[in-house]
């Protein structure tokens, strides 16, 4: 197949956040494997079924034509309160609609999270997951890639990290094989 295009999401709305720095990083070391083109969420209103009309808001009409676009999501997000952020939640909540049409829908979705932390964000993984599931995409099935310490492994607002990169772009390989998959299935 030709060379996958892979959507990267990141889940904090912060200018400077750290899961914009990986998706960012991210594209960089996938240069000639993969065209990556990151995506924030700063235009995605809250989900408002009165809004989900024939004529979504502007910023919710590129997210879903981004996602639609894609060969596979990478989805970078924090971890709030141990759990989901609510701007991650709000996103996958729109990419599900249609019932059962949703850009998401059948799309191989690779989660990262990130934490300044020891934790790397790691409770916020089955909670995306889940709410992926429900939105009927198809998350990748690798050991959780849940960085720890980011603050220490971004530079220029890049995932530079030599570990955590690598860590990543194995899961990311996983990300590609399903592509793969699903392209000669
Ligand atoms: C409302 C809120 C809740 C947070 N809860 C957690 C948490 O449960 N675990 C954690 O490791 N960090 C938590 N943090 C810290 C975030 O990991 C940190 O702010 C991180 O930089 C956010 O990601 P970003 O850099 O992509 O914006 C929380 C931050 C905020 C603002």
């Amino acid at each position: 197949m030709s060379t996958p295009k892979i959507l990267a999401l990141s889940g904090s709305l912060r200018a400077g956040a750290f899961s914009t720095a990986i998706a960012e990083g991210l594209k960089d070391a996938l240069a000639g494997t993969a065209d990556v083109t990151v995506f924030t969420l700063n235009d995605v209103p809250l989900y408002n079924q009165d809004l989900d009309t024939a004529t979504p808001p502007e910023g919710v009409v590129a997210l879903r034509a981004a996602i639609a676009a894609a060969d596979g999501v990478i989805l970078v997000s924090p971890e709030y309160n141990f759990s989901i952020p609510g701007v991650v939640k709000n996103a996958i909540d729109w990419a599900s609609r249609p019932y059962a049409k949703g850009a998401i829908k059948g799309k191989p979705t690779l989660i990262v999270t990130s934490s300044p932390g020891t934790t790397g964000g790691v409770r916020a993984q089955a909670p995306v997951r889940e709410a992926l599931i429900g939105a009927g995409a198809r998350p990748v099935a690798y050991p959780h890639v849940a960085i720890a310490s980011v603050g220490e492994k971004v530079t220029g607002g890049k995932l530079t990290d030599k570990a955590a990169l690598d860590f990543t772009l194995g899961a990311v390989h996983a990300l590609l094989h399903d592509i793969r998959l699903l392209a000669t299935a």
